[in-house]
């Protein structure tokens, strides 16, 4: 049986208690829809939109975690705390936290360990750089990230896998079907050679995805579902790509 669907949206740096009117606005509209949501916000409105909607249909994620339990970390946040917040996932890997932060495979994989010690799913972000698709790099570079970045500990139940080229992140550009495809069947393939319920892990695509595109998207074999950055913000357009994936 293919995963089930998930429409996950990650807030980044935006959103304030105002905006949990919008979660709500997207579970009435999206009542019906046999697809799985998933809102990460910042790590300030965790637990109030957790409060108020995570224990309906939309779960609720983070941004990250760190590697740790606990500690003297100033600033960061455990896989434990985004738990007791009330997170069910945790997006780690991120392209925006591998540049502002030097993130590397290697730390992106403690951190999916990390979620996975908690009890929380991980999703593994992955992607190319647009130098890296011009230098015809890119089944490389996901190849590499994958093996690096998801952990041997990882199963379909407690990951999940976003292929976000870094070059369509917030510029309304996408690549062609058939580049998700290659991308995604890689991604498949990899897992399925090395995990034995790699059938089952669930594929994100992330990158500009909106209502006008999602439904083209969402047809491509072995997309899964999507990560959604600017168009998760609001109801009105996340809504759309969530009905779309049902
Ligand atoms: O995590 C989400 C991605 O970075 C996609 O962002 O939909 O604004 O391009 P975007």
């Amino acid at each position: 049986m293919p995963p089930r669907k998930l429409a996950a949206g990650n807030w980044k740096m935006n959103g304030t208690l105002a905006s949990l009117a919008e979660v709500e606005t997207l579970m009435r509209d999206c009542a019906s829809a046999e697809v799985d949501i998933l809102i990460c916000p910042p790590a300030t409105l965790l637990h109030p939109m957790a409060e108020r909607v995570g224990r309906g249909p939309v779960a609720v994620g983070g941004q990250d975690c760190h590697a740790k339990e606990s500690g003297a970390h100033t600033g960061d946040i455990s896989a434990e705390q985004l738990r007791d917040a009330g997170a069910s996932h945790v997006i780690v890997g991120h392209s925006e936290r591998r540049a502002d932060h030097g993130e590397t495979d290697a730390a992106v994989a403690a951190k999916a360990v990390a979620a996975h010690r908690a009890g929380i799913v991980s999703v593994i972000c992955v992607g190319e750089t647009e130098a890296q698709r011009d230098a015809g790099e890119t089944l490389d570079v996901i190849a590499r990230q994958l093996a690096d970045s998801v952990p041997g500990c990882a199963t379909a139940a407690n990951t999940v896998v976003a292929y976000e080229p870094v070059w369509a992140i917030g510029t309304g550009r996408t690549p062609t079907g058939e580049q998700i495809a290659e991308v995604h069947a890689a991604m498949r393939k990899a897992l399925v050679a090395r995990f034995p319920d790699g059938a089952g892990f669930r594929l994100l695509y992330g990158g500009s995805v909106k209502p006008s595109n999602a439904a083209e998207i969402f047809a491509i074999a072995d997309v899964d579902g999507a990560l959604v950055g600017g168009a998760s913000l609001k109801a009105s357009d996340f809504g759309p790509i969530v009905k779309a994936l049902d």
